[in-house]
């Protein structure tokens, strides 16, 4: 990691500690400048290792060869608009710099700078080159408040989550899922009775969020077609909220043409009132009690047979209370899945609202997997695996 000086460099010390704790061995050089917003000690306590800053230092004039050739990526956050323009010209005037003319690993940089900044053509021509002739990452910068509390952005870095995913991406594209396409669908829907209430479910979306966030890891290009969901849209995806089937069904139409790989997470409502209210539904109006009549919404994942891209592979998923694999195996195929995730909605520790999963795995060419308990980033992991099995045995 490099460390350049701006403000965000305090945020650097959480990546440093993530990354560590993920097992990383986390390597921080700091420019002059970056010692000025935070101490190497603050890295060194985090990382357990020494933190570098002299390129002339008592281990002799080869670290920057020794770091760049270890390293299996190289992330600078932040990288302000002097180490962007130094960066861009091969420039050797540091341990930072020498260390990337040193590597051939992946490189992510993370520009953070005033937006007026960032937004001025020599620093976006900097970044361009940076992109497209030397093949390094550019990391955000995000849009929001900037530290001065001038400017909206772009020019904020982006936040520690998000760079670890960038450098997993960093290190994991690879296989056959790089360069796919990827649908996923995830999260309740929300069926509205009035313009204030509707009928949802207890879906949080962590399962598919998981998916995205792991299929875009391994390189795959992803969409992400979502109902309302408290968590933030996973790094690196294209994003699509919806929140009534419908809508879902309309969006997830309009992208099965063109996708390798669909995974249908969603929990959607099978039903929604069939004459939703125009206004509220005021309390003394509807009297004692109140009858609402639903109607099917469409089955998504079906009606995608027939659009689906020759080739594509689709994963459904099963919530069941009883005879999950008899259940799930109809669904399987009917819905002709090459896939089915099923899980029962009564076990301790699976289903909605918690962050663990027990899941069996079918598939149409083998015998259901049973999976431990384990966390729901995992069970997305376990699924891509076989996902990527199976594109590797069809081409
Ligand atoms: N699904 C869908 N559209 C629906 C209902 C379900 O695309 N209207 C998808 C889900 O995303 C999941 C699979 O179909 O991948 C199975 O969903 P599930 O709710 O378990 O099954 P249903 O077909 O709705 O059957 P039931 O609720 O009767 O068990």
């Amino acid at each position: 990691m490099g460390v350049t000086g701006g403000i965000a460099a305090y945020k650097s010390v959480q990546v440093a500690r993530d990354l560590t704790r993920l097992g990383a061995t986390v390597d921080v050089v700091l420019t002059h400048s970056a010692q000025k917003f935070v101490t190497p000690l603050s890295f060194s306590g985090v990382t357990g290792r020494p933190a570098l800053t002299d390129l002339f230092s008592a281990e002799g004039a080869a670290l920057h060869i020794r770091l760049g050739r270890e390293a299996d990526v190289v992330c600078v956050a932040p990288a302000t608009a002097d180490f962007l323009a130094r960066a861009a010209q091969g420039r050797a005037d540091d341990l930072i710099c020498t260390t990337l003319l040193a590597t051939r690993a992946p490189v992510v940089l993370c520009p953070a700078m005033n937006d007026r900044m960032f937004s001025h053509p020599q620093v976006q021509a900097n970044l361009a080159h940076l992109r497209d002739h030397l093949h390094y990452t550019i990391a955000g910068p995000a849009d929001g408040a900037l530290a001065v509390g001038e400017g909206e952005g772009p020019g904020r870095m982006i936040e520690p989550w998000q760079i670890e995913e960038h450098i997993g991406r960093a290190l994991e594209a690879s296989g056959p899922l790089i360069g796919r396409k990827v649908l996923v669908t995830a999260g309740p829907t929300r069926e509205p009775l009035d313009p204030v209430r509707y009928l949802g479910n207890r879906s949080s979306g962590r399962m598919g969020y998981a998916i995205a966030q792991a299929a875009w890891r391994r390189g795959a290009h992803v969409t992400l077609v979502s109902g309302p969901s408290s968590l933030a849209p996973p790094e690196g995806v294209d994003f699509v909220p919806v929140e009534t089937a419908m809508q879902m069904r309309e969006a997830v139409l309009g992208l099965v043409a063109n996708t390798d790989v669909n995974v249908f997470s969603a929990a959607v409502a099978d039903f929604r009132p069939s004459n939703p209210h125009a206004t509220k539904v005021k309390r003394a109006d509807a009297g004692g009690e109140m009858i609402v009549t639903l109607e099917a919404n469409p089955d998504i994942a079906a009606d995608t047979v027939l659009v689906r891209k020759s080739g594509s592979l689709s994963v459904g998923f099963a919530l069941e209370t009883n005879d999950l694999i008899s259940n799930a195996a109809k669904k399987l195929v009917s819905k002709q899945f090459d896939l089915l995730v099923a899980n029962d909605a009564t076990e301790p520790g699976a289903g909605f609202e918690v962050s663990t999963n027990k899941v069996t795995i079918l598939s149409t060419d083998g015998e259901p997997e049973e999976l431990p308990l384990m966390t729901k980033d995992a069970v997305a992991e376990e699924l891509l695996d076989r996902v990527c099995a199976h594109l590797a045995r069809r081409s």
